[in-house]
């Protein structure tokens, strides 16, 4: 079982995003996933509640700090036959909980928004994680995701250089687009939806994926299999 969190104490710069298509993306692809939510908001599990009857099952877990006298080891429970459980952590993470979420995981994802404002806010939590031991001996591997990038604006040298400067990798880009939201409303990822209506942001999540699964070639294979289809409807027409 492979364990993703998904952080940044900074609000808004998209963990909740970055983990539902995430959990989306296994259950299109049949594979047990559970999406731990340690968000009082709650928000992962209540997309849950959205889903469709039709979609695909993703467990629940509700990891939020205790309170009313609620069971969380109980709410926490992980069903054996999950294969990845994905984190979603609370804005403002830090302490006791992010190492708990640290020791749980095999991989950390930091979603960042490229803006001077929530660099300067990220940048002091990317060098403390980098300095946590699971992250300095190698034992969780990390990466960040440029989220919410504008159109006008695709590439950002500050982001870069703070990312050169601790030896971290840029995962990919995920274009601001409507696509995330109108998922979210309705329960479901971009890769439970029609795949012509949201190529290019599976395309550029993808890396997310590989990197998670440490299986490269998937997204080739996702275009081959794309293509295919294309072909087969337009024979069919
Ligand atoms: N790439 C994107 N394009 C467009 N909208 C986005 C994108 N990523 C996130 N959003 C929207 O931005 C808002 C904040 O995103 P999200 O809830 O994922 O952030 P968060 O880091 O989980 O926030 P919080 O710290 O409050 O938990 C949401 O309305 C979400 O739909
Ligand atoms: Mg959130």
């Amino acid at each position: 079982m492979k364990t993703t969190l998904v952080v940044n104490p900074k609000g808004g710069a998209g963990k909740t995003t970055v983990a539902i298509n995430l959990a989306s993306y296994f259950a299109a692809e049949q594979i047990p996933v559970t999406l731990m939510d340690y968000d009082p908001q709650g928000s992962s599990l209540h997309w849950l509640r959205l889903r469709p009857p039709q979609a695909a099952k993703i467990h629940g877990a509700n990891a939020a700090p205790e309170k009313y006298g609620r069971l969380r080891s109980f709410d926490m429970y992980v069903p054996p036959q999950t294969r990845h459980v994905i984190i979603d952590a609370p804005a403002g993470s830090a302490g006791v909980l992010l190492q708990e979420m640290l020791v749980r995981s095999s991989t950390v994802l930091v979603p960042l928004v490229p803006s001077i404002i929530d660099l300067h806010a990220t940048g002091n939590f990317l060098r403390e994680l980098t300095a946590m031991g699971p992250v300095k001996y190698g034992h969780v591997r990390m990466a960040v995701i440029a989220n919410k990038v504008r159109r006008s604006m695709p590439a950002y040298a500050p982001l870069q250089s703070v990312l050169d400067s601790l030896g971290l990798k840029l995962l990919t880009r995920l274009i601001d687009s409507d696509v995330f939201l109108k998922a979210a409303e309705s329960g479901t990822g971009i890769f439970e939806l029609n795949p012509g209506l949201v190529a290019a942001e599976r395309k550029q999540f993808m890396p997310i994926v590989e990197w998670v699964t440490g299986l490269p070639g998937l997204a080739e294979a996702a275009q081959e299999a794309a293509r295919v289809c294309d072909l087969a409807r337009t024979r069919a027409a």
